[in-house]
């Protein structure tokens, strides 16, 4: 169900939860200091209670109240990057968040998103804690439509159209004395490096220090089985997942993520192509993984090996 933005202002304010368009992907957003609304989104997403939360704020300054202590290179990327698909994660005063929207970890994550309409929602509530609109382990929602069908048509969403960058934001924090990507996502990480003026470390999951314990589930996966094909001689009779510049001779039938010279269109095309396979009821898929991997096809090739497992 469509709903304006004062109907889902109302809702938030009854511990309700509603969807969002960000800039990245669709959130489902309640308030960040209500229990009831925040294990409304657990089991309306069947998220298990050890993966946190973003925390959404209105402005930079809002992280300050917060945080135990001012990181000088999380505050610094934040500054630059917010509003925006940058997440920082930070040691927080425990006393300020709800230990449930933060799996009872010592720290939360932060962002402000740069949509019109999530700023001018946050703004006019408090602060909203915001996951991706999806059913746990599924491709995240990047039209209305996904949430739709996620959570039935009778789910309360504002329609912000197609999401512009159709990938998550891209989570960071400060391990050992150095920052670390500990999600990759849409903001890249030359752009972070620049920033920074180091190249932040990616964190690898099976590190003495378990960063955010949601990371060991599965992620972005349609029901259909995934596969990846790199020669491109052999699709005889088969579902093939790939580009448009590209034959794939004896393909059953063909579904396009996009232009190899358009990642981005890629990026935006790509949790959609996914949902397609299923919507589709497509048993088994192969994928063209015959791309560069660089820049955003870096992330798109992460995205679909997890989406493979
Ligand atoms: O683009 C996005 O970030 C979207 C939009 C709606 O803002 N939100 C999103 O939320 O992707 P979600 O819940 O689907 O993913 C949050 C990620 C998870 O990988 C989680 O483990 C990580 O952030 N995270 C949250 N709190 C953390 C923490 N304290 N330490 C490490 N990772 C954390
Ligand atoms: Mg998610």
């Amino acid at each position: 169900m469509i709903i304006h933005l004062n109907k889902a202002k109302d809702l938030i304010f009854c511990d309700d939860v509603v969807a969002v368009p960000t800039e990245t992907v669709y959130g489902l957003a309640a308030r960040f200091d209500s229990e009831i609304a925040i294990q409304k989104i657990f089991s309306l997403k069947k998220r298990p209670k050890d993966n946190p939360l973003i925390i959404h704020l209105g402005r930079y300054e809002d992280i300050l109240h917060f945080l135990k202590s001012e990181d000088e290179d999380l505050l610094k990327l934040a500054q630059y990057f917010w509003p925006g698909p940058l997440t920082i994660v930070g040691q927080i005063k425990k006393e300020t968040i709800l230990p449930c929207a933060r799996a009872h970890l010592e720290t939360a994550a932060f962002r402000v998103p740069s949509h019109p309409l999530a700023l001018e929602l946050i703004r006019e509530t408090k602060p909203l804690v915001m996951p991706s609109a999806n059913l746990s382990g599924r491709p995240s929602a990047t039209r209305v439509e996904h949430v739709l069908h996620d959570f039935g048509e009778d789910f309360p969403v504002i329609d912000g159209g197609d999401c512009r960058s159709g990938l998550e934001s891209t989570v960071i924090a400060k391990i050992n004395g150095s920052c670390q990507i500990v999600r990759s996502g849409c903001l890249l990480m030359d752009d972070i490096a620049d920033v920074l003026n180091y190249k932040p470390l990616v964190y690898k999951k099976n590190d003495s220090l378990v960063m955010s314990p949601g990371m060991k589930y599965r992620h972005y996966a349609p029901k259909a089985k995934l596969s990846f094909f790199s020669e491109k001689d052999n699709f005889s009779e088969q579902i093939v997942v790939g580009f448009l510049e590209r034959e794939y001779p004896g393909a059953k039938r063909i579904y396009h993520l996009g232009s190899l010279s358009d990642p981005q269109g890629i990026s935006k095309n790509l949790y959609h192509v996914l949902r397609q396979l299923d919507h589709d009821l497509i048993e088994q898929a192969f994928i063209d993984m015959d791309f560069p991997r660089e820049g955003l096809f870096k992330i798109i090739c992460e995205r679909l090996e997890k989406a493979a497992i």
